[in-house]
């Protein structure tokens, strides 16, 4: 069993979208999914269920499935960074190359997690306000940040995505997901082909967190 702090992990846990094809043991599978089983959820109820998609055809629709998404997403996201400042369009470009690489080989990951949820078994507290509702996903992606840091600590290059979302009809047909469970993140996991997780750029807690009232320093 590896070891890391846990500080660590978080610092260095990013996005990872160039993976190798080899397969991953089955051991180190296990465990990164039981770290997902060990992620606090509203009431303890857990709804949630992951597919471990593993077979090849499976596989390639999905990744088809992926690619439409993400053309769609990187035409729109690239249009909008015309006016971007030259360091930020860098830095998105470089993003934006990765997940090219992605979309033209989801397919390929040697595992993609599948997040289901069940709203059924939700409480979910904020669903009468007249904003998007967020408390559901609270109950999922606990469990779904649990797997991405054990798959950190096993050196198994991940990331989080979330387009699959936009054809869940589809996927559920696909991977024979019962109503009322929907999609909630699809996650393509694989040994990292370059350096794999590593540094990352956040914005700093002075400017996320305040005191006693919004806008207040600490
Ligand atoms: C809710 C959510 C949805 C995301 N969806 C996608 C996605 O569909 N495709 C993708 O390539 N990355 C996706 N990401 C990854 C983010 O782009 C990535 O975490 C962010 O740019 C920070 O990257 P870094 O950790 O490498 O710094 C998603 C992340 C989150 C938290």
């Amino acid at each position: 069993m590896p070891e890391i702090g846990l500080y660590e992990a978080m610092r260095t846990l990013r996005a990872v979208r160039r993976l190798r094809p080899d397969p991953i043991p089955d051991d180190v599978v296990h465990r990164v999914l039981e770290a997902a089983t060990w992620a606090p959820t509203g009431g303890n109820r857990q709804p949630w269920r992951v597919i471990v998609v593993k077979e090849r055809v499976s596989k390639e629709r999905l990744g088809t499935l992926y690619a439409e998404q993400w053309t769609k997403f990187a035409a729109r996201y690239r249009a909008n960074l015309a006016g971007a400042e030259p360091a930020m369009r860098e830095r998105t470009e470089r993003m934006l190359g990765a997940g090219d690489y992605l979309g033209a080989h989801f397919g390929q990951s040697p595992i993609i997690a599948v997040f289901c949820f069940n709203p059924a078994e939700m409480a979910i507290t904020d669903s009468s306000l007249s904003r998007v509702s967020v408390v559901g996903g609270g109950s999922i992606y606990t469990a779904v940040e649990n797997l991405l840091l054990a798959c950190r600590a096993e050196g198994l290059g991940c990331v989080l995505t979330t387009l699959l979302c936009a054809c869940e009809p589809e996927v559920a047909a696909l991977l024979a997901i019962p109503p009322p469970w929907g999609t909630a993140a699809a996650i393509p996991i694989g040994y990292p082909i370059l350096r794999g997780h590593g540094p990352i750029t956040r914005r700093p807690v002075e400017e996320l967190a305040f005191l006693d009232s919004w806008g207040k320093p600490l």
